[in-house]
């Protein structure tokens, strides 16, 4: 078809559109409204015109007919230009589909910014297929996209879902720094900045501030990012992810786990019934079974001897043996063939951090727990704490850590000490196994790695 050298104008008869959100026009049929977005997709047949309209609350599919289809100003359109749409909102018929299950009969439109089309068209700069790290140099772009939005909404859903669950707990919310002097999960991923000429690190993990809360706010959480200097690249590690954190006063190990187990329970049953993320994990991981308390418990004892009887070597390839710490690899193959979340529990102190409490049945293992979820291995790891001076110092010693720039922590031991435990849960962990994803790295708005630091 020619493309008509006419002018577009709205017809000022037309009841006045009503502004709003996609969202809110699926439930606005057979009113005027305007509705503001990005062209998403567009596609032509004849002398009609599709567009599916795009505003981060939904898809809203659009038609254009005749001379507003066949104006000049329309055949220019391409996809990401964003445009002001009027028109009827209109049921669509039985058997067909759209979003929201509504067509929006488009009667007239304005462009507020034209993208470029031909070389520099969007669909050059993010081609499918594309190689996944020019795919991560235009993440600005890739972003748009049905999948990372989609993951992106779930991810708001959940944080929102945990914050829930806290509040009926009775956790209070604090803010962390991340500008420290100390270490949490070992020396060696460590970030560190220089800090007006003294040392400082980016922090590894909220807890040890978390833990100085107690006494003031009671049960406390926080969810702010945490640094890891990760020197391997894998599927589940970032240098920067969301740690959402812990941590509860007078209670015993159990009570920790059931705490766990409710917690993420609870938080995907409300991500499931919020009517935009529920579909959305649906979509991105169909069949997506909810998991249900109790959790699986394994001792870590238990679980080496089921790596042993089931053929799956240690790094060295060889037999494991108590003390050897179960990589990802294994501990992965061990997830997902039993194929629901595990409580890996009691690990040995050896391979395990500073501050954590030794089982008073045996004490070459800890009151330590990690969550392993099939596919993706460890979303959680957590203990509970040394509460007594002497044994914090112990544990100090054996790791090697200077105790001056701990003063603070160690006073928690000193000025009324209880028993207490926590944990931390990677946000973008929890949610590649929630919706699937192969990498954590699709589940970060823009995921941090040795080698990536842009956008
Ligand atoms: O097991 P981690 O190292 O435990 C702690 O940091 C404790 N201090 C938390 C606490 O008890 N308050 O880390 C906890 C979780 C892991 O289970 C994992 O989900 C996530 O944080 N995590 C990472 N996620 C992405 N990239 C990384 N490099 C991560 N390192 C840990």
């Amino acid at each position: 078809l020619e493309a008509l050298n006419i002018k577009i104008e709205e017809d000022k008869s037309l009841p006045e559109a009503i502004k709003c959100k996609i969202q809110k026009s699926y439930s606005a049929i057979d009113q005027r409204v305007k509705v503001s977005g990005w062209i998403h997709r567009l596609r032509s047949s004849k002398s009609l015109v599709f567009i599916v309209l795009r505003d981060g609350t939904g898809y809203l599919q659009a038609v254009l007919t005749g001379d507003l289809a066949r104006a000049h100003q329309t055949t220019a359109l391409t996809l990401e230009s964003t445009v002001t749409l009027y028109g009827k909102v209109c049921k669509l018929p039985e058997g067909k589909n759209a979003p929201g299950g509504v067509e929006l009969l488009v009667d007239y439109y304005e462009v507020v910014s034209l993208a470029p089309s031909g070389e520099d068209a969007f669909t050059n700069k993010i081609a499918e297929g594309a190689d996944p790290s020019l795919l991560l140099d235009q993440r600005h772009l890739a972003l748009r996209g049905e999948t990372l939005s989609g993951v992106m909404k779930v991810r708001a859903a959940l944080l929102r879902a945990v914050r829930r669950f806290y509040y009926e707990e009775g956790l209070t919310e604090v803010n962390t720094p991340c500008m420290v002097q100390t270490q949490v999960e070992g020396g060696s991923t460590l970030f560190s900045l220089g800090y007006y000429g003294e040392e400082a690190y980016l922090t590894q993990s909220s807890q040890l501030y978390l833990e100085t809360c107690l006494a003031s706010l009671g049960d406390v959480y926080t969810i702010q990012e945490s640094f890891r200097a990760e020197k391997s690249h894998t599927r589940r590690h970032l240098s920067e992810y969301t740690h959402i954190e812990a941590e509860l006063c007078f209670l015993t190990f159990e009570d920790l786990l059931v705490h766990i187990e409710k917690l993420i329970t609870k938080a995907v049953q409300y991500v499931l019934e919020d009517p935009v993320a529920g579909p959305l994990v649906e979509q991105l991981n169909p069949g997506f079974k909810a998991p249900t308390m109790p959790f699986m418990r394994l001792d870590y004892r238990d679980a080496i001897k089921w790596l042993n009887e089931h053929n799956i070597r240690n790094e060295e390839g060889e037999d494991f043996k108590f003390g050897d710490d179960i990589a990802e690899a294994a501990e992965r193959k061990m997830t997902d063939t039993i194929g629901v979340p595990i409580f890996l529990i009691r690990f040995p102190v050896a391979i395990k951090s500073f501050y954590m409490k030794r089982c008073v049945d045996d004490d070459a293992v800890t009151e330590s727990v990690d969550v392993l979820m099939p596919n993706v291995g460890e979303i959680t790891g957590g203990s509970m704490r040394i509460d007594t001076t002497d044994e914090l110092m112990a544990g100090f010693a054996r790791e090697g850590i200077a105790t001056d720039p701990y003063y603070w922590f160690i006073d928690q031991r000193k000025y009324g000490s209880c028993p207490h435990g926590g944990y931390g849960i990677g946000t973008e962990r929890i949610l590649a196994w929630l919706c699937d994803r192969f990498t954590v790295r699709d589940c970060s708005l823009y995921p941090r790695f040795s080698g990536r630091c842009k956008p």
